[in-house]
């Protein structure tokens, strides 16, 4: 991975304007395979702002690539986390065309999205719950120093929870 490529990555608030791109990316083998019970109900989601949400579109070039949820578990309104510790930071991400998965960018949006997470001083941690049948996205989080730490079954999906602490290297391979 080239600084050319970590330095044109960039992270932009998602947009109402960005239904039709979502929707697509959402429809698309690999993000389908990823998250396959979940809908996002982009239409109504797009306009709304709760405070313990951010939804960005990673660019690259100026080229919406990929897509990137964080969440504070503990107040996220649907309670998906259930009882979960306050001060965290929980994330979903995925590259939305096939085209650009497995040439870095991936990485790259996730040490943005770590680096963002940690600038709030309280956040203590950050959680991944990738499939427990995703064992590449298993190998990307643990790449980028997350770390196992529990099988958790969220409604129909059985998942592997993982989990990167403050003060963590966050890339050793980079
Ligand atoms: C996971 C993901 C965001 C990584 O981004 P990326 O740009 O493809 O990854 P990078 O090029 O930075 O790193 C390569 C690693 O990404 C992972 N990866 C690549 N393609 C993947 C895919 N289709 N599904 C899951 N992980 C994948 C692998 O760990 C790969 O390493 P490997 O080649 O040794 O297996 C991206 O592959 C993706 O969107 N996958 C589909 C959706 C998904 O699984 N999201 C995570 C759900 S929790």
């Amino acid at each position: 991975m080239t600084e050319k490529q970590e330095s044109d990555i960039q992270l932009r608030e998602a947009l109402p304007v960005d239904l039709e791109l979502l929707t697509f990316w959402d429809s698309q083998p690999h993000v389908v395979a990823s998250d396959p019970n979940d809908d996002w109900h982009w239409g109504e989601e797009l306009s709304r702002k709760p405070p313990w949400r951010e939804m960005l579109i990673a660019e690259l070039d100026g080229k919406p690539i990929g897509f990137v949820q964080i969440i504070d578990p503990a107040t996220e309104e649907s309670h998906y986390w259930d009882d979960v510790e306050p001060n965290l930071r929980a994330i979903d991400i995925w590259i939305g065309d096939v085209a650009y998965l497995g040439k870095g960018y991936g990485t790259h949006i996730m040490i943005q999205v770590i680096a963002r997470c940690f600038d709030d001083p309280a956040v203590t941690a950050i959680l991944v719950d990738p499939l427990a049948s995703n064992v590449r996205a298993h190998r990307f989080y643990e790449r980028l120093g997350f770390r196992f730490t529990e099988a958790r079954t969220f409604g129909a999906d059985r998942c592997h929870v993982y989990r990167l602490d403050r003060g963590r290297k966050e890339s050793p391979h980079l």
